[in-house]
């Protein structure tokens, strides 16, 4: 038995992230021989009160150990600081475990609060924490201490208030509690291609935050909740990865995963994902606009009629149910001067073309708080579901009359920090999404989450049903200063995906003047195809939202199949390492927007480098982008193929690469096709009229057969679709080849021989 578990101790030890504990409960964590992380207090406030290991008002007891095993995430170790909280003669025991495990890089930190309730009648702000564990000091450690780091905060999934800079005592790294999501800690030196940390919040993620106070980074139970049950406990992690920014934030939203069982099972099955749709939010020509002389219904009517698109739904925004108090909603269903016949009806009228719809914060006002119990809160104008009797799945069940695939909850920032009871009840908050989420699954729609603040993202870890979430602000900004990159979600895509959501983008504009949009200040799209190209290569969803007569139906097919399937990249297009971290070395100034992503087929990988907005120069090497030697070419020219390896880098200027213009690249492996000599090698360049050259969606295979000097490439497509694709071959050089998709099957072959290319099916 010993054997057994010292053997155990071995394999899953991760030396490379440690944590040392001294006998006065101070820890550090340390990677490699370095210092990264050191403890500051341990803290709680209570009956209006600091209670601290600082000043001996917590006083540490004794330190214990102890093992187990979690039913996720398997075997770990603990030690445990346990505290000793004396208040008017009562004793209650704190414990602070530091959890190591042994097949995660990881160290998590749990807090139990004891097992009594904690109360306060003079709440702190929502901005702090009023439980302290961990506590680290932010601290350049010495002078070859250089580090960096960024973070998400803020709405729409952390886009607003990201920011970046030095990891030292005088940078504000977390600006409100209430905003805050995970920091990436990482080494500048190694120009964040190495080690990184990731903290994070590990549960309760809507009653605990990540706060600053001078420059010590604390976590724990938001400063503005006023009851801590007893028996409560909470945990934060400080993941490790050696592979740099990209690797390591995937790395640990897999753990994240793992650690609540999410699947991604509804993200790879939502049609408003896989599908091109059509979407009338802020930005889009129909937002509270109408064709002349015509109501919704009918302009919706002809949308779908008239724009020579395959779409597979239709979204309708905030425009058509009834709101009261505050602009809340009081009633979820549609207002008769906008859809006459209602939901149901116009379903059927758009040959019940699937629907996705907006909602927003509850007004104090709904007339739904009569029959069902609703937390109230006048002095803001809102109203909430408690989630305890059949609210959600009442009204989920009604829209699925309407032909409802897809219920988008916005305004989840403004539920949360502008609602007393979700900032000061430690449940609420969570009670509010899990039973939405819970209704949505009996029902089987799925949710889009908008204007979600780090904490709700996190907590869709235990929904399921939330497949998807907004990761920059409403495109109507951008239509109205050119210089808002609403478009720029390199960084905010990152989290979403890590976490098993695919990134939205929002509408966009297939044009750049739509007039009779309803937008002032003279409306326009600087470069429409950034827009798709964003949109099709986030993974996410694809909505143009055009005025019937302004669409641009080439542009927007360069996303989609024939049929409407959008060609997608295996993952959403993300900043790379390298701007990521030239991001917080230039203390925070972003130095553009250089991103990549990548395919696999069969055993083969394809990458999109993507470059706008640069403010320098570039050389990008494969590694940076974790690819393989090969061959590149630009988007607009797929005859210039040359060669892209450690000696021959990709040279990227920000004179071309600027705010007004893209750069797309394709980098493909140079394959080997023959045996005989000389050795003949083809590269796959894949489709130049797609965004997404190379997609599993389009290529089903890649079949060398090098002993017969032969390669088959399966295609598939809509029925009879004409699909070009670009080869470059070291005799033939390069070429297109369109192939028809069968009639029935809808697939094809592709056949590369050393003197030929032709299809067959
Ligand atoms: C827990 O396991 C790690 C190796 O995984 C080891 O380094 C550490 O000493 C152990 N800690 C305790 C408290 O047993
Ligand atoms: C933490 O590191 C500092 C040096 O930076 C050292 O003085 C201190 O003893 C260490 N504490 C623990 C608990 O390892
Ligand atoms: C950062 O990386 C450099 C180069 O690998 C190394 O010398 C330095 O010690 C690292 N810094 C920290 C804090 O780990
Ligand atoms: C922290 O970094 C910023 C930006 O580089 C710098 O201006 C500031 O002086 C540094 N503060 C300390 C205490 O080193
Ligand atoms: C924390 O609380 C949850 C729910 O009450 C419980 O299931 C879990 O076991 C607790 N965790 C620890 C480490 O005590
Ligand atoms: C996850 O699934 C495992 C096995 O299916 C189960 O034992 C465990 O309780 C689940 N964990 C959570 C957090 O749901
Ligand atoms: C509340 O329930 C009553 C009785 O079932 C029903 O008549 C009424 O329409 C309901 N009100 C709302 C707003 O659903
Ligand atoms: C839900 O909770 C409210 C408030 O605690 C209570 O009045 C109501 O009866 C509960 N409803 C159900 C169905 O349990
Ligand atoms: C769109 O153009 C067609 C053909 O020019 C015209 O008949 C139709 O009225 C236009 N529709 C709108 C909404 O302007
Ligand atoms: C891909 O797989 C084939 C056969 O399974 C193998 O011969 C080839 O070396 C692999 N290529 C790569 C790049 O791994
Ligand atoms: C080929 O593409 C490279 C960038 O990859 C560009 O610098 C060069 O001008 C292009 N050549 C031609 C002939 O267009
Ligand atoms: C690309 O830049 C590197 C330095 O970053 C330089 O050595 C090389 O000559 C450049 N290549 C081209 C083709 O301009």
């Amino acid at each position: 038995m010993r054997v057994f578990v010292f053997l155990l101790f071995i394999v899953g030890c991760w030396c490379d992230i440690q944590v040392s504990i001294d006998q006065n409960g101070r820890y550090n964590i340390s990677i490699g021989n370095h210092v990264w992380l050191r403890s500051a207090r341990t803290a709680l406030y209570v009956d209006n009160k600091w209670y601290s290991s600082h000043d001996n008002t917590l006083p540490l007891i004794d330190i214990s150990f102890a093992q187990g095993i979690d039913s996720n995430l398997g075997h770990w170790n603990e030690t445990q600081l346990n505290y000793d909280l004396v208040r008017d003669g009562i004793h209650t025991k704190i414990v602070g475990r530091i959890r190591q495990w042994y097949s995660y890089s990881a160290i998590t930190f749990h807090l139990d609060t004891g097992d009594q309730i904690m109360t306060n009648t003079v709440p702190l702000t929502m901005n702090t924490v009023r439980t302290v564990f961990p506590s680290f000091d932010i601290e350049q450690i010495d002078s070859n201490d250089q580090r960096g780091y960024f973070t998400i905060a803020g709405e729409m999934a952390g886009d607003d208030d990201k920011h970046a800079g030095r990891w030292n005592s005088s940078n504000k790294v977390i600006q409100s509690g209430m905003n805050s999501g995970p920091v990436v800690l990482f080494n500048l030196t190694q120009r964040g291609e190495s080690d990184i940390l990731v903290l994070s919040p590990f549960s309760r993620f809507m009653a605990t935050s990540l706060s600053q106070t001078n420059n010590r980074l604390e976590y724990g139970v938001m400063g503005s909740i006023l009851t801590i049950p007893a028996n409560y406990n909470h945990s934060m992690i400080v993941f490790y990865s050696s592979e740099g920014i990209n690797e390591g934030i995937r790395k640990w939203g897999k753990t994240m995963q793992k650690a609540f069982n999410r699947t991604n099972k509804n993200r790879l099955n939502d049609l408003t994902i896989n599908y091109l749709g059509y979407y009338t939010d802020n930005g889009a020509y129909y937002y509270y606009n109408t064709e002349q002389g015509m109501n919704y219904e009918e302009t919706m009517i002809n949308v779908h009629n008239q724009i020579p698109l395959p779409f597979h739904y239709i979204q309708l925004d905030s425009w058509w149910y009834y709101k009261g108090i505050g602009g809340g909603v009081t009633q979820y269903t549609p207002m008769p001067n906008i859809f006459p016949d209602g939901l149901q009806a116009l379903h059927r009228r758009l040959q019940n073309i699937p629907l996705a719809a907006h909602n927003r914060y509850w007004a104090y006002d709904t007339v739904y708080k009569q029959n069902y119990s609703f937390v109230l809160d006048e002095q803001n104008g809102k109203a909430l579901p408690i989630g305890n009797d059949s609210f959600w799945l009442d009204l989920f069940t009604q829209t699925r009359d309407w032909g409802l695939i897809l219920y988008e909850q916005d305004w989840l920032d403004r539920q949360t920090y502008n609602f007393s009871p979700t900032f000061t009840d430690i449940h609420i908050g969570h009670q509010w999404l899990m039973s939405m989420g819970e209704a949505a699954d009996k029902v089987e729609i799925n949710i889009q989450y908008c204007m979600a603040l780090p904490r709700h993202i996190l907590t869709a870890l235990q929904i399921p049903r939330v497949t998807h979430a907004r990761v920059s602000t409403d495109y109507a900004f951008h239509l109205k200063s050119e210089t808002a990159p609403q478009w720029a979600i390199g960084i905010s895509s990152m989290f979403a995906d890590a976490l098993g959501l695919a990134p939205f983008k929002d509408v966009f504009w297939s044009n750049s003047y739509e007039p009779g949009a309803p937008y002032s200040d003279s409306p326009r799209e600087i470069l429409p195809e950034r827009e798709i190209l964003i949109a099709t290569l986030s993974t996410g969803p694809v909505g143009p939202g055009d005025g019937i007569n302004y669409t641009n139906v080439e542009r927007i097919m360069k996303c989609c199949r024939q049929d409407g399937l959008i060609l997608k990249p295996d993952r959403p297009l993300t900043m790379i390492n390298r701007l990521a971290s030239d991001w917080a070395f230039y203390n925070g100034i972003s130095q553009g927007e250089l991103y990549s992503t990548r395919t696999t087929i069969t055993n083969q990988t394809f990458h999109v480098i993507f470059a706008s907005a640069l403010k320098r120069d570039y050389s990008i090497y494969p590694s940076m982008i974790e690819a393989q030697s090969g061959v590149v070419w630009p988007y607009d020219d797929s005859t210039n193929v040359s060669s892209f390896s450690d000696v021959n880098p990709l040279n990227i200027s920000h004179c071309t690469c600027s705010a007004a213009s893209i750069c797309v690249w394709y980098v493909s492996p140079l394959i080997q096709l023959t045996e005989s000599t000389p050795t003949i090698y083809y590269a796959l360049l894949g489709e130049s009229n797609k965004w997404t050259a190379i997609s599993q969606q389009r290529i089903r295979f890649i079949d060398n057969q090098i002993k017969n000097n032969i390669a088959i490439i399966g295609l598939q497509g809509a029925p009879n679709e004409l699909v070009s694709i670009n080869i470059f071959h070291t005799v033939l050089l390069s070429t297109t080849v369109t192939c028809p998709m069968a009639s029935d099957t809808g697939v094809a072959r592709l056949i590369i021989t050393s003197s030929n290319m032709f299809c067959g099916f």
